[in-house]
């Protein structure tokens, strides 16, 4: 008998055959007569329920078919007497693949915190929740290829190693081969990284931009979909040191068309999970309501989840320009409790978390771009604008998010982002290659970044960053 997966049996209903299932105990529980063994093999967040007669199974075998055991199991299918599911599965034979002994199996049939399972993240894909997560990231990533390939944009794979600071905020992981403890020296004792593999210093991605940007300059849309990598604090619910960006990149560009494009693609990856992960949005939405219930009434969110995903598709962005931004911010009552403090003082500072918060669930209540920061608070390549104060950056701003987007169009002028660079101290002798696209055939050209991670936090409402991605990289945590 081949395998069938539980999701073929429970879309198909194929009551009579005999057939094969093979996958994970959740629970069991016998009486004298009879052993029910929900049974999960991933496909699907339901568990399937398995009817085993101690008279054609041994006893033996029963006892081995404990919580996290691995089982193969043929059957016959058949309707099923109790509630919830339409069938299921008559055992005539159980053949134990891998046992998993109860004394010391670190998952028991009832609720574990997110934070237990953070220990045992190499086990936590088995459970209900993360099986949800995760399968809804998948439909996620899928939805980001078949979104810029049915609109003809290629994708570009950007290197991971490379000697370029593209945000130029010193937050890289170094790449070398020398020993640490005792590398070789030039005569003037400095470190001699001309002797390591690649000749010189090198460090992983912080983003596929500036690549993208000369890929871009050839095939006009393409988009990059990589892991990159940040060593900066994140110990915090939103930042890892290892997170995946989708970054698109346009020729012939404006910012008003890379935010019409952002805003177009983040309802199109929502329509996505709605329309291919009802069941595991479902679940997740009821596990989200139990925490809820624990928190005071005035804290708690007043959409579902899925309430939640409708209403930002069924709704258009507020778009408003940093300055209008903190127009609204300083005539924003100060919290009573103190606990936020909204009020900023002054043009030019950076937006904390809690300002992003406000506007975004406060004050608009709906997704926020917002475009043209100050120059002084943001990269070297975006383009600056008539007033020579502010750039032609955006960011997208999500509830209970903040930052999911961060994006500009380009300065494709030579000579304004010569001087830019300058003044920004980034090296324009190592940035020939970047300059050259500006150098022969330059264009307008923007693009932005969607932190994947992030994304996945706002479809399943996971509250922590590191509960979205399989192995979470953060401060003093790469075991495994
Ligand atoms: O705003 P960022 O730094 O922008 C860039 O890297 C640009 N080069 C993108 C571009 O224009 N092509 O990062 C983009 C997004 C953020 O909005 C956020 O969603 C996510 O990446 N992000 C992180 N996600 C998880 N952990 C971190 N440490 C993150 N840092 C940024
Ligand atoms: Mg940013």
């Amino acid at each position: 008998n081949k395998r069938v997966k539980i999701k073929t049996i429970l879309d198909q209903n194929p009551i009579g055959s005999e057939l094969t299932i093979m996958g994970w105990v959740r629970t069991k529980r016998s009486n004298k007569n009879v052993t029910f063994i929900a049974m999960n093999d991933g496909s699907v967040i339901t568990n399937y329920q398995v009817v085993a007669d101690p008279n054609l199974i041994s006893e033996d075998v029963l006892k081995k078919c404990s919580t996290g055991a691995c089982l193969k199991i043929t059957g016959t299918v058949v309707e099923s007497q109790g509630s919830g599911q339409a069938s299921e599965l008559n055992a005539i034979s159980i053949e134990v693949l891998g046992e998993a002994d109860p004394e010391k199996y670190p998952l028991q049939p009832k609720k574990h915190s997110l934070e237990f399972l953070r220990e045992i993240a190499h086990l936590r894909m088995r459970t209900n929740t993360f099986g949800a997560v995760f399968r809804v990231r998948h439909a996620l990533a899928f939805a980001v290829h078949q979104y810029f390939n049915n609109k003809g944009f290629f994708y570009i794979h950007t290197p991971i190693i490379t000697a370029s600071d593209a945000e130029g905020a010193g937050e890289t992981f170094k790449v070398t081969t020398l020993d640490i403890a005792n590398p070789p020296r030039t005569e003037e004792g400095a470190v001699d990284f001309k002797q390591d593999f690649f000749e010189r210093e090198a460090n992983l991605t912080v983003s596929g931009q500036l690549e993208g940007e000369l890929a871009a300059m050839a095939l006009s849309e393409i988009y990059t979909f990589g892991p990159t990598f940040r060593a900066e604090n994140s110990n915090t619910t939103r930042h890892l040191a290892e997170f995946w960006m989708i970054e698109p990149e346009m020729a012939f560009y404006d910012a008003e068309d890379n935010a019409d494009l952002a805003e177009d693609f983040l309802k199109y990856l929502i329509q996505y999970a709605l329309e291919n992960c009802m069941e595991d949005l479902k679940f997740l939405e009821s596990r989200l309501l139990d925490e809820e219930k624990s928190k005071p009434a005035d804290q708690r969110s007043e959409l579902g989840l899925i309430d939640k995903l409708k209403f930002v598709l069924e709704n258009e962005f507020v778009r408003i320009t940093y300055t209008e931004a903190i127009e609204i911010l300083k005539r924003s009552k100060p919290n009573q409790k103190k606990k936020f403090q909204y009020l900023i003082e002054e043009w030019g500072a950076d937006l904390q978390s809690e300002h992003e918060r406000y506007l975004v669930e406060k004050h608009f209540k709906k997704p926020v771009i917002l475009t043209d920061y100050p120059k002084e608070i943001k990269s070297f390549y975006m383009r600056q604008n008539e007033d020579g104060k502010t750039v032609a950056a955006m960011d997208i701003l999500f509830p209970g998010i903040g930052e999911i987007v961060g994006g500009s169009q380009r300065e494709e002028r030579m000579d304004v982002l010569l001087k830019r660079m300058e003044e920004m101290n980034i090296p324009t002798e190592e940035m020939w290659w970047f300059l050259d696209t500006r150098r022969f055939g330059s264009t307008p050209h923007a693009g932005f970044g969607l932190g994947f991670e992030r994304m996945v936090q706002f479809v399943t409402g996971m509250g922590n960053i590191r509960d979205v991605i399989a192995f979470p990289r953060t401060p003093g945590n790469a075991e495994f």
